[in-house]
């Protein structure tokens, strides 16, 4: 049978109940601490005879303000809170410092959490999964940080957590917080001391800020995501971790893995699987078509290309929208002959494995239950009757059967013979043979087998 079995539930279950445990007694020091803070006599929470006492506190005040609003602003007390409490104890001139400083120990704060304790304690924390949202702090690194910052209406804690698990340097992520939180922290900073008895007119600035802030943060999302070849929505929903945010809590990550020869149904298949799991579809095919038509255009190193996937589904090869232009012959073939180059499949194979390594995806290709995921938890070979698999692709393309077949002969003698990363079913795939089956049927079956493997033995 294909359950989980018992012992890797139980593991999961413990390892759940020890991130939990860490984290229960990592805030407990943190409140217990701010509690000695406050009740302690160090800062008196008073706003009115605060700002009087801090004067006589010298440097310490604004460093103990920083490392509490740091330690709180890990426990999802929001940014503004703290910029306007600065704003209002300091004054404008130290009080925006202190704000920025407070942002930027609490996002180093939140990084020692995600590294020392891992994915699954910092998701717990999170409350969603971090999805896209590591993969792009990872690539564009302390940019990626001011952006997110900039965004409006993005949670400071779980970018925080994020940046945690990447391979950010604490530098980059000091800088980019620093740098990505100075309009609004300036704004509300602003509006702060203002309440602190400033004059008008810097609660009007602040406001100003804020909104426009807001507003130029609105119109770049609205500019990127055109660039991307995305609607805002859809890049939104990328950035806040769209690949996982629709696994249930309750259900294990899942990589499902299918393989199989051209025309075995393999790409309608896997997408229909993973739209009715709410899972995310990977065509690792489109990205050999990606490197022969980068090859095409005169690219050096094909398997060094940058390709992504928007939440449409349409092909980007360094930004631009190919999903066309990979499909036509010249592009097909070549695509085959480089896919037996084993600088090109290294290349493309890394990458495969970056985009999967979080949330819940359903991969087809030749290699994905071999080589690119081979601890996949389904693996699936679709295969199917040479002639049934050329009269299907015939009649998506309008074309010749014979002419297909000879075509589908060639690639799949290729595609099995090669040296590296041979077409082969991996020995745990299941093997579904799809002649005379409805692409109904087979979606069913491998919905069947994916829901089998998370349903503990009971
Ligand atoms: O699935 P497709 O026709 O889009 O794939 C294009 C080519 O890439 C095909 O000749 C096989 C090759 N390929 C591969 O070698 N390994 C993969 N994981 C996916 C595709």
């Amino acid at each position: 049978m294909l359950h989980l079995d018992d012992a890797r539930a139980k593991h999961a279950r413990s390892v759940k109940h020890r991130a939990i445990r860490r984290l229960v007694l990592f805030f407990g020091v943190i409140i217990a601490v701010g509690i000695a803070v406050a009740f302690g006599g160090i800062i008196d929470f008073n706003p009115r005879d605060l700002q009087h006492e801090l004067k006589g506190t010298g440097p310490l005040a604004p460093i103990i303000y920083m490392l509490i609003s740091g330690a709180l602003g890990a426990v999802f007390v929001p940014g503004p809170v703290f910029a306007i409490g600065a704003g209002l104890l300091f004054g404008p001139w130290l009080g925006i410092p202190v704000g920025l400083g407070g942002a930027v120990v609490s996002a180093l704060i939140c990084r020692e959490i995600g590294v020392h304790m891992g994915r699954s304690a910092a998701e717990e924390l999170a409350g969603a999964r971090l999805g896209q949202m590591t993969a792009w702090l990872d690539r564009y690194g302390a940019v990626a940080v001011i952006a997110f910052r900039l965004m409006p209406a993005m949670p400071d804690a779980p970018l925080n957590y994020a940046a945690g698990l990447t391979r950010l340097k604490r530098w980059q992520i000091a800088v980019g917080t620093a740098v990505g939180s100075i309009p609004r922290t300036l704004g509300w900073g602003l509006v702060g001391s203002t309440a602190g008895g400033g004059n008008g007119w810097q609660a009007a600035v602040g406001f100003t800020l804020i909104v426009g802030a807001d507003a130029g943060g609105v119109v770049a999302a609205i500019l990127i995501a055109r660039h991307l070849g995305m609607t805002p929505k859809a890049l939104w929903r990328k950035l806040r971790g769209a690949p996982a945010e629709h696994a249930s809590p309750n259900l294990p990550t899942m990589r499902i893995a299918i393989d199989g020869p051209a025309g075995a149904g393999k790409s309608t298949v896997a997408r229909l699987v993973a739209e009715r799991l709410e899972y995310t579809y990977l065509d690792t095919g489109a990205m050999y078509r990606c490197a022969a038509l980068a090859s095409l255009r005169g690219v050096q190193a094909p398997g060094d290309i940058d390709v992504d996937f928007d939440a449409n589904g349409s092909v980007q090869l360094d930004g631009e929208d190919v999903s066309l232009l990979i499909r036509t012959p010249e592009v097909t073939s070549l695509a085959s002959q480089l896919a037996a180059e084993p600088s090109v499949r290294e290349g493309l194979v890394a990458r495969q494995r970056e985009l999967m390594a979080e949330g819940d995806w359903v991969a087809e290709g030749r290699d994905v239950g071999t080589v690119v995921v081979p601890d996949a938890e389904l693996k699936v070979f679709l295969d199917a009757d040479p002639l049934e698999r050329a009269e299907r692709r015939a009649a998506q393309l309008g074309a010749d059967v014979r002419e297909i077949l000879a075509q589908q002969q060639e690639r799949d003698e290729r595609d099995r013979t090669r040296l590296t990363s041979p077409l082969k079913a991996a020995d745990d795939a299941v093997i579904l043979d799809t002649t005379g089956l409805s692409i109904e049927q087979v979606v069913d079956r491998i919905a069947d087998l994916a829901r089998e493997r998370v349903t503990p033995a009971g």
